[in-house]
């Protein structure tokens, strides 16, 4: 049988860091025109790989063809000349520029010298149109939203002549509908021959979308399979290297008193509308919703991230001012962000400083001195109950892989000892394995009585996990649905305005 060629050849390639083998031999071949998901535990080494192919890491051995010829890739701008394109996940646009003149940046059609503005929103909009995209191509990037900037990110990459795209996470951030939109432009890709990388802990997607798949584990090279000979508990198993026989632990306990009540939360942007709900002692409180409907800003204001312009917030029935997050922290809330980038790390910080940094009290010697000792013994604890991938708790955050930040984040907010913890997308880029360990974590916290509250896009995850659902729309609450009455088609309903 005459197969495709391949695009795309790595044998044997090896990387370390200090402290870290990040790729032991690892085989990788990618076919013309194929759609390929590289798949793994959080560190496995998917991106560091990914990485190597755009030149921003250099191999320490092992060998690259492209095309056939065998290379090595010593440079972004070698790979970018390759027609190797990636995409991360953080943007790289420009706010003040239009879409257009994000996508051709350094490229504008000249004539004389001179740059062909018309020429160049035509080009766009072209462009746009060839994927089947609906784009205002003169908007400038800041007035459209942070999934429509992705798009626009992605279609920058592969405009650039590519052979090769990779998509390391590209969906973590995107609403069901903007995801439908990538897996267009991703078979368009294929269409014109192109073949595609696609990184993702969304296994669904990889049955979506993908040709075949390579699995990678602890760095090291599992095997390769054609994703439609392969079953969803398969790949788990090559994926974490045993069975994952219930990804929703049971949870049996009591419900206690009403701890927190909210009543009439509103914000001053119109983005949270009269919220008001209560959550119990050991209850766990899904939020459901669009992206966009409002439950992030919701657990903001509860925080005292931003200022309300109304409402009350009752813990233990007595009334509580929170008008900052420390308020938020004295009253024993804990918040695990989505945003970890952003609000939940210090990166140039340790594991050990970002495990301990709320709580700093509770390693105070003579209420004085930090006790060196026991903040890396607390680290130490916390790196060994969540599994996090990391070469010793000494090590900045910055260096550990996508999922494994996410857990220190969530080992900071354990550590505080919190009543009420908030967490925001707390499975958001963590892998199958880990988000196991993290429903477990959550059921232990309910058995000690504490309040979770759970904002999640995912909705299997949100029913998996949930004592009872708040589903929101539009900045309101739009319904609330006991565990009982669980079913997608009335959550969906809820989200989208209708019931
Ligand atoms: N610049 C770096 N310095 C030190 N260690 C690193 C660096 N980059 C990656 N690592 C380590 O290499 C290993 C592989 O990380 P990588 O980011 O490739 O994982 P990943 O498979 O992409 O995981 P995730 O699903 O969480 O994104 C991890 O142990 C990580 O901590
Ligand atoms: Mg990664």
């Amino acid at each position: 049988m005459q197969e495709t060629p391949e695009i795309l050849k790595l044998t044997n390639v090896n990387k370390s860091f200090p402290g870290v083998k990040a790729l032991t031999d690892v085989h990788f071949s990618l076919r013309k025109g194929e759609i390929h998901a590289l798949v793994g535990e959080n560190g496995a080494g998917k991106s560091t790989l990914m990485k190597i192919l755009s030149g921003a890491y250099k191999k320490d051995s092992g060998t690259i063809a492209f095309d056939g010829h065998e290379v090595e890739i010593t440079s972004p701008k070698f790979s970018e000349k390759l027609g190797i394109s990636i995409i991360y996940q953080e943007l790289n646009l420009i706010n003040r520029m239009t879409v257009a003149e994000n996508v051709f940046l350094g490229r504008y059609p000249k004539k004389n010298g001179l740059i062909q503005w018309r020429q160049l929103n035509k080009d766009a909009e072209a462009l746009f149109e060839s994927f089947g995209i609906d784009m205002d191509v003169k908007a400038m990037l800041r007035s459209i939203s942070i999934a429509q900037q992705q798009i626009v990110e992605i279609i920058k990459a592969v405009s650039i002549n590519a052979k090769v795209v990779i998509m390391d996470e590209p969906t973590s951030s995107l609403t069901s509908r903007e995801t439908e939109v990538l897996f267009r432009i991703m078979r368009t890709l294929k269409d014109r021959g192109i073949a595609v990388i696609f990184i993702t802990h969304r296994l669904d997607e990889i049955f979506a979308t993908c040709d075949r798949m390579t699995i990678l584990r602890d760095g090291c090279y599992v095997g390769t399979r054609e994703v439609s000979g392969i079953t969803k508990d398969e790949m788990i198993s090559m994926m974490i290297g045993r069975e994952l026989t219930q990804q929703y632990p049971a949870r049996d306990v009591a419900l206690g008193d009403t701890v927190l009540e909210v009543k009439n939360l509103s914000d001053h942007s119109g983005r949270v509308k009269n919220v008001s709900f209560s959550a119990r002692s050991g209850e766990v409180l899904g939020f459901a919703g669009l992206v966009g409907a409002g439950r992030t800003e919701t657990m903001r204001l509860l925080f005292g991230c931003d200022p309300k312009s109304s409402g009350e917030i009752f813990i233990d029935g007595k009334a509580v001012s929170i008008a900052h997050p420390r308020d938020a922290i004295t009253n024993r809330i804990g918040f695990v962000t989505e945003n970890r980038k952003e609000e939940g790390l210090f990166l140039r910080s340790s594991v050990r400083t970002n495990t301990v940094m709320v709580a700093m009290e509770k390693i105070l010697r003579f209420k004085l001195f930090l006790d060196f000792n026991k903040e890396r013994s607390v680290a130490e604890e916390y790196v060994h109950m969540l599994k996090t991938a990391t070469p010793s708790v000494n090590q900045p955050v910055m260096f550990l892989s996508g999922g494994n930040q996410q857990k220190v984040v969530l080992a900071k907010w354990l550590f505080s000892d919190s009543r009420i913890v908030i967490l925001d997308e707390p499975t958001r880029g963590i892998d199958v394995g880990a988000k196991r360990e993290i429903y477990e974590i959550i059921n232990k916290l309910a058995a000690d009585g504490k309040v979770i509250i759970v904002v999640s896009s995912e909705m299997e995850e949100i029913m998996g996990i949930s004592d009872r659902i708040v589903v929101m729309h539009e900045g309101r609450i739009a319904g609330e649905v006991d565990k009982e009455h669980f079913s997608q088609s009335l959550i969906t309903e809820y989200a989208v305005g209708g019931a």
